[in-house]
């Protein structure tokens, strides 16, 4: 079939392929861990669910404005202004179907063909397709474990070039867990002042932060770097809300007006009653955010704990997001039952057949010696699917 080149290039996730081995297995009734998944396991607060039934009752079925309702749009500057520190214009908003709605606009907004966009790696797995769907071409730039998956100035540096287009910085991070501290935003923010680079500042984890650390908006370092920024955001993972499909962006009014543009002719507003849902999120209390992400953050010391005190297994301790790099690279070569550990894709394959547990091959996010554990997942399932990898790995030969 003559089907387009440049989509039939584009990966399907392999994140979701996993999910999906492992549903199968459940759906026959295995008792399968799952600790692939990339969202909160918590149910969306109350209120936000009324307001979504209010909104439906008073008919706001229809048309919105293709970068969102007003008031949507002013709740999203207040909270920039409270919670990052950012004064921005309303003109300045854009409400997407979600985070990664709002990435593919920003991509489609500033990229021509052949600009290079550089991505800290291990990298979300859908930066690179994004990139790619503009037309872009995605420079991988390869952080270490030793500190702690953070982009180095040097390294950023190093990799730019005359095409050079824009800098992804995903903090807190996923898959990494890494959040990057003030200083660190404000070397990167220099190169990029320097360069003229626009940095796409992915946000979304920003309420999942622990040890008192403090989410830093690289936008809020400087008007010039504010200008170059596009900052994404949404309510999926800090209001529990990833079905509803609500992210959004903010940038300097030209990029946004180039955003809308992009966005009215694909998929025009996102859904009405969403946003109202999303506002009364926006300005209703926090209750539940917080009580998630203290449960979020017990189960992050003891997964970490049980993880390091396995022999053959470890990782560091992740300061925000919901995710853990469990470092596999001392069991590549070994074998489970005669079957070879060449890398993360062997070693999720073995553990799912062996013990019915399903973690993420770090090989999706450019990191093969790595496997992603979500702890999304009840403390109890943590523990039951920890034991499992403790036997499993007591298992391998060689
Ligand atoms: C780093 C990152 N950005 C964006 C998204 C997309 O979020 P949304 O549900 O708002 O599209 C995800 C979801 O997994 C993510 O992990």
């Amino acid at each position: 079939m003559r089907l387009s080149v440049k989509s039939s290039s584009i990966s399907g996730s392999l994140t979701l392929a996993i999910d999906a081995k492992a549903k199968k297995m459940k759906s026959e009734g295995m008792d399968v861990v799952g600790f692939g998944a990339g969202e909160p396991d918590f149910d969306t607060p109350s209120f936000i669910k009324e307001a979504a039934k209010e909104a439906l009752d008073r008919g706001m079925t229809r048309y919105t404005p293709v970068a969102g309702i007003a008031e949507l749009k002013e709740a999203i500057c207040h909270k920039f202004k409270e919670d990052n520190g950012l004064d921005y214009k309303p003109s300045q908003i854009i409400v997407s179907n979600g985070a990664k709605h709002s990435l593919y606009n920003a991509f489609q907004a500033i990229l021509n063909p052949g600009d290079e966009v550089i991505i800290p790696s291990p990298y979300w797995l859908s930066y690179p397709e994004l990139v790619r769907l503009a037309d872009g071409v995605p420079v991988f730039v390869e952080t270490r474990e030793e500190d702690d998956f953070k982009l180095k100035p040097e390294s950023l540096k190093k990799a730019i070039t005359p095409k050079t287009k824009a800098l992804v910085i995903n903090s807190p991070n996923n898959p990494c867990g890494c959040v990057y501290e003030r200083a660190e935003l404000q070397a990167i923010a220099e190169i990029a002042v320097e360069n003229q680079l626009f940095v796409v500042s992915d946000e979304v984890y920003e309420a999942m932060v622990y040890d008192g650390l403090q989410h830093i908006s690289i936008a809020s370092l400087g008007p010039e770097i504010k200008d170059l920024t596009i900052v994404v955001n949404g309510v999926s993972k800090t209001y529990a809300m990833t079905g509803w499909r609500i992210g959004y962006a903010a940038a300097h009014e030209d990029v946004v007006k180039v955003m809308s543009n992009v966005q009215s002719h694909t998929t025009s507003n996102p859904n009405s009653i969403a946003q109202y849902a999303s506002l009364a999120a926006l300005t209703g209390h926090k209750d539940e955010v917080k009580a998630m992400v203290d449960e979020f953050d017990k189960r992050r010391k003891y997964m970490v704990e049980r993880i390091n005190s396995i022999p053959g297994l470890s990782c560091r301790m992740p300061k925000g997001a919901f995710y853990v790099m469990m470092n596999i690279s001392q069991v590549i070569g070994k074998t489970y039952k005669g079957r070879r550990i060449e890398g993360s894709l062997s070693f999720a394959d073995a553990l799912l057949d062996a013990q019915m547990v399903a973690v993420v091959p770090g090989v999706a996010f450019g990191a093969d010696n790595f496997v992603r554990l979500s702890y999304a997942v009840s403390l109890d399932n943590i523990k039951k699917g920890l034991d499992r990898i403790e036997a499993f790995v007591r298992e391998l030969e060689g």
